[in-house]
C-alpha cells in the first residue's frame, strides 16, 4: 500500500461550523492570542484561560466531521495514512480516521501545569461539556490544564511527524495558512520527487515548487483529489 501523510489546519473544520484563526472573524481576532494561547498569558490568568478551552471544547457537541474528514478517513480502505493535524478538535477520529498526529495538543484531554508533556500527567476528559476549573489537580498535584501546545512551548510530536515523511508516497496540505511553525516546515521535510497537494479556498504562501493547488474548501477538494489524482 502506498502511504499518504496529510498535513491539516483549522480550514480543514470550517464546513463542520468551527472558526479559522486568522483571516477576517477568525479567533485571534476576537480573543488577544498573547493571553490565552501562551505560557505567559495562563501564567497571568490562568482561569480566563481555562474558560477560553471550556468554550472550544463545549463548540465540539455541536459540530460533526464534515465531508472532507470523511473522505480523509476513507482513504485507509487503499492506502497507508498517517494524519498530521495542528486542530485540537477531535472530528479526524470522529469520521473513523486511526493515525492522527495532534501536533498542537487535544481539547478532549488536560495535564499537568508544571510538566504538560508528561504523559503520565496526561487524562482524557470524559465529554466535550466538561469544564476546566481552578483547583482541579493534575496527578502531579498542580493545577490541571488545557493539553494544549501554546505559542512558544516545545511541539514534542514534531518528531512523530517527520518520522512519518521517512516513507512518504503522496503528501497533501488540507486548510493551513502554515504561518506557523514547526508545523509548516514539515514541507521541507517531504522527500524530493514526491507529489504534494494542496487544497484551500484561498492562496496560500508555498515557497515549495511543484505543489499541484487544488484551490477549493475541504470537502469539494478531497472529492478533486481523490478522482482527479489518486485513483489513477
Ligand atoms: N476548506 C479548507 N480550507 C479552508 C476553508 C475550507 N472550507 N476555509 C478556510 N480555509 C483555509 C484558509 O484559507 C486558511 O489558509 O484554512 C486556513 C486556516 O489558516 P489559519 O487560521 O492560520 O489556521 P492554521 O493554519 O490551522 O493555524 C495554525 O496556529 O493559531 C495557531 O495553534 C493554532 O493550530 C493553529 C495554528
Amino acid at each position: 500500500m502506498k502511504k499518504i501523510v496529510i498535513l491539516t489546519g483549522a480550514g480543514m473544520s470550517v464546513e463542520s461550523g468551527l472558526s479559522t484563526f486568522r483571516g477576517g472573524g477568525g479567533l485571534w481576532d476576537n480573543y488577544p492570542v498573547d493571553m490565552v494561547a501562551t505560557p505567559e498569558g495562563y501564567a497571568a490568568n490562568p482561569g480566563l484561560v481555562l474558560e477560553f478551552y471550556n468554550k472550544r471544547r463545549s463548540e465540539l457537541l455541536n459540530v460533526e466531521p464534515n465531508e472532507g474528514h470523511r473522505l480523509v478517513a476513507s482513504l485507509e480502505d487503499n492506502f497507508n495514512v498517517t494524519v498530521v493535524t495542528q486542530n485540537v478538535d477531535d472530528l479526524h477520529e470522529r469520521a473513523g480516521s486511526t493515525n492522527v498526529i495532534h501536533l498542537h495538543g487535544e481539547l478532549m484531554k488536560a495535564c499537568s501545569s508544571r510538566e504538560p508533556h508528561n504523559l503520565n500527567y496526561v487524562c482524557t476528559l470524559p465529554s466535550p461539556d466538561s469544564e476546566l476549573h481552578i483547583g482541579d489537580k493534575a496527578a502531579d498535584g498542580t493545577q490541571l490544564r488545557p493539553y494544549i501546545v501554546w505559542f512558544g512551548e516545545d511541539v514534542p510530536l514534531m518528531c512523530d511527524a517527520i518520522q512519518a515523511l521517512d516513507d512518504v508516497d503522496i503528501f497533501v496540505i488540507i486548510g493551513t495558512s502554515l504561518n506557523v511553525y514547526p508545523a509548516a516546515g514539515l514541507l521541507n521535510y517531504v522527500p524530493a520527487g514526491v507529489p504534494i497537494y494542496l487544497i484551500d479556498p484561498n492562496d496560500v504562501n508555498v515557497t515549495r515548487r511543484g505543489v499541484v493547488v487544488i484551490k477549493k474548501g475541504a470537502s469539494e477538494g478531497m472529492r478533486v483529489l481523490i478522482d482527479e489524482y489518486l485513483s489513477k
